[in-house]
C-alpha cells in the first residue's frame, strides 16, 4: 500500500502522537482549566504545551496568541468572519480553497466588496495584481500560501508588505505549508495564520488554529462562538482576553495531546529537512513522469515553487478511472476530482472533472515514488 493522500490528511503518522493520546486518555482525561485538581490541571499543562510548541513552529513569541479550534476552516472562519464588516473590501486569489471562498461568498451577499485576483495556468497568484487590486476600504487579503492541487507557493512577505501599505491584514491560508515549508509569522508579514493539525503537523483530525500576531488588536477580532471558557465565571459576558475569548466550550484535549507531539516530531525533524525531503520527492515524480506523451503534469513543475503535491492527468482518460485503477490493481491511494477548489481548477484549465492529486508526505520513500511513476506510465 502507497499512501498518496497527505494533503487530504498526513499518515502515517509518527507513533508518539497515539501513544500521547492514549497516555491522556488513561492517566489524565479531565476537562483543562475548569477545576481546581490536579487532573485538571495535569489537563491544562497538555493544552499549555501544544500551544507553546504551535508558537515555536509559527514564531510567535507570545503562546496565548495560538487559539485552538477545530481545523483550518474553524480557524478561516473565525479570522475572516471576526474581521470583516458591511462596506469592508476583501481580496483573495483564484486557487483558494472552499474553506476560504464560501465564507466570502457568504459575506458578499451580506454586503462585503470583494476581488479575486486571476492565477495563471501553474496556479501563481502575481502579487502586482494583489496591489492592484487595493482599495481604500480593504479590510483583508486573504491567501492560501500553497494551494492544495498544484501545490504553487505565494510570496508570502511580499504579499503581506502590499496588504500593510494599504492598511489591511494579512490571512495565510498554511493548511498545506505548517510543517514542511518555513513559517515566521514575523518576518513573514502574517497578521493571521489559520493552520490544521493533522496534515503537515502529524496531529489527529479535529485540530487546528489560528495564531494572532502582536500586529492584531483583539478588540478588532470578534469571536464566532461565545459560551464557558472555565474563567470569569461569574461573568455573562465573554472574557476579552487570550486565548479564551475565541476557546469558548470544551477543547478537543486529547487531539491536542497527539498534536503536540506531532509538532515535536516536526520541530526534532527540523522543518528544513522535512522541506527537502519533499523536494527530493518531488523532483523524482516529475522526473519520472516527465516526457511520457498521455502524461499532463499540471503546476510549475519545478519542486523548490510548490510543495509536495502534484496534479495530473492522464489523456483520454476520467480522473476517477486512474484513482481506482490506482488503487484497485497498484495498492495507490491518492485523491482526485477536485478537491474542494473549483476556482483552482478553473485557473488551471481542468474544470470540471478535475484531476489526480498525488500528494507525497515525509514517510514515502524514493521506492514509492518509483513505483508510482511505473503504475501510471504502465496505464498509459
Ligand atoms: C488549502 C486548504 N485550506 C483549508 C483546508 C481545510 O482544512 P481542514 O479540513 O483542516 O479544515 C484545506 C484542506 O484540505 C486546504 O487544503
Amino acid at each position: 500500500m502507497i499512501y498518496l493522500d497527505n494533503a487530504a490528511t498526513s499518515w502515517p503518522k509518527p507513533g508518539t502522537v497515539a501513544r500521547a493520546m492514549t497516555d491522556f486518555m488513561d492517566n489524565i482525561g479531565a476537562n483543562p482549566g475548569r477545576s481546581g485538581h490536579r487532573l485538571s490541571v495535569e489537563a491544562g499543562r497538555v493544552v499549555l504545551e501544544a500551544r507553546e510548541k504551535v508558537a515555536t513552529l509559527f514564531g510567535a513569541k507570545d503562546p496565548m496568541r495560538v487559539v485552538f479550534g477545530l481545523n483550518a476552516t474553524d480557524a478561516l472562519n473565525l479570522a475572516i468572519r471576526g474581521t470583516v464588516r458591511k462596506g469592508d473590501h476583501v481580496i483573495t486569489g483564484a486557487m483558494e480553497h472552499n474553506s476560504v471562498m464560501r465564507p466570502l461568498r457568504d459575506l458578499q451577499r451580506e454586503g462585503v466588496e470583494l476581488s479575486i485576483v486571476p492565477a495563471d495556468r501553474e496556479g501563481f497568484v502575481d502579487p502586482i495584481d494583489v496591489s492592484h487590486a487595493m482599495k481604500p476600504n480593504t479590510r483583508l487579503v486573504v491567501m492560501n500560501q500553497a494551494s492544495n492541487v498544484v501545490g504553487s507557493l505565494i510570496p508570502t512577505d511580499q504579499i503581506g508588505r502590499i496588504a500593510h501599505n494599504g492598511g489591511a491584514l494579512f490571512l495565510v491560508d498554511a493548511a498545506q505549508t505548517g510543517g514542511c515549508y518555513p513559517i515566521d509569522i514575523e518576518s513573514d508579514g502574517i497578521d493571521l495564520l489559520a493552520f490544521t493539525g493533522h496534515k503537515g503537523l502529524y496531529g489527529p483530525q479535529g485540530t487546528g488554529g489560528l495564531v494572532i500576531s502582536e500586529r492584531v488588536d483583539i478588540s478588532d477580532l470578534r469571536p464566532v462562538r461565545s459560551g464557558g471558557t472555565g474563567s470569569r465565571s461569574e461573568h455573562e459576558v465573554q472574557p476579552d482576553f487570550l486565548p479564551d475569548k475565541y476557546e469558548s466550550g470544551t477543547m478537543n484535549t486529547v487531539g491536542l495531546a497527539g498534536l503536540a507531539a506531532g509538532v515535536d516530531f516536526v520541530l526534532n525533524e527540523t522543518v528544513e529537512s522535512i522541506r527537502e525531503k519533499d523536494i527530493e520527492l518531488t523532483r523524482r515524480l516529475i522526473n519520472g513522469l516527465g516526457g511520457a506523451d498521455d502524461i499532463v503534469i499540471y503546476g510549475a513543475m519545478e519542486a523548490a515553487r510548490q510543495t509536495s503535491t502534484l496534479s495530473i492527468n492522464i489523456e483520454d482518460r476520467s480522473p476517477s478511472s486512474v484513482g481506482l485503477a490506482l488503487d484497485e490493481d497498484h495498492g495507490i491511494m491518492c485523491r482526485v476530482g477536485l478537491h474542494c477548489s473549483p476556482s483552482a481548477h478553473r485557473s488551471l484549465g481542468t474544470f470540471p472533472e478535475g484531476t489526480v492529486r498525488l500528494a507525497m508526505g515525509y514517510f514515502n520513500t524514493d521506492d514509492e515514488i518509483d513505483t508510482v511513476i511505473d503504475a501510471l506510465r504502465g496505464m498509459v
